[in-house]
């Protein structure tokens, strides 16, 4: 069954992440909604060479972070989920808080009080206590918090490999995958 996501990409480094999150779940025939901000606008441009309208073709829907009128903003709008990959620190502590003053932060809230998933891959090294307690908090709220930090026990060649380990860890927690092709035999 196709589901509606929304992918939001935000200006924590690994913007790859969220790039090859679109390109997995439109291959499996999801709608993709697409949100960039500012921040990530930088991140993605600096480390994949895309800029965000590159990114907006390979959407059904592009966003911008100011337009808290978009469908997103509100509750009533029947996404099935919604990922921020990769998340800053910033907009974790929005999320966390509550402080919805873009439509990342809105989308996340909305997501929590509706009870829909939300998958959150932060990245950030090292964590001070701040980080940790946003995480906690978020955790507390019903948010699942994937920091981007792939596994290697898998002998991953490349780094394609270490993404879409990563990636497809993320859409089981989305629920558009069954599980994922690498898989501890426990042999
Ligand atoms: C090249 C670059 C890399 C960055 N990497 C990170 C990062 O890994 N984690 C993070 O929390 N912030 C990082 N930042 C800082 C965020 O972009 C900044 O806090 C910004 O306000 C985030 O806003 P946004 O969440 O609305 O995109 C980075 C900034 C730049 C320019």
């Amino acid at each position: 069954m196709s589901r509606k996501i929304l992918v939001c990409i935000t200006g924590a480094s690994g913007a790859v992440y969220g790039v090859h999150l679109i390109r997995q779940l439109k291959g499996l025939g999801h709608e993709v909604h697409l949100l960039v901000t500012k921040w990530g606008e930088v991140t993605l441009k600096h480390e994949t060479g895309m800029s965000a309208e590159d990114l907006e073709k390979e959407a059904h829907q592009r966003y911008r972070e100011d337009d808290l009128a978009a469908g997103p903003a509100s509750g009533s709008f029947p996404l099935d989920a919604v990922a921020i990959v990769p998340c800053s620190m910033k907009t974790l502590a929005g999320i966390a808080h509550g402080y919805a003053d873009n439509l990342v932060a809105r989308a996340a809230d909305c997501a929590l009080k509706e009870r829909r998933k939300l998958v959150i891959v932060p990245r950030e090294t090292p964590l001070n206590l701040i980080h940790i307690r946003n995480m906690a908090a978020v955790t507390e709220a019903g948010a699942i918090v994937m920091p981007a930090s792939p596994a290697f026990w898998h002998h991953p060649e490349t780094i394609e490999d270490l993404v879409s380990s990563l990636v497809e860890r993320i859409m089981v927690h989305l629920g558009v995958l069954e599980k994922p092709s690498i898989e501890w035999t426990g042999e």
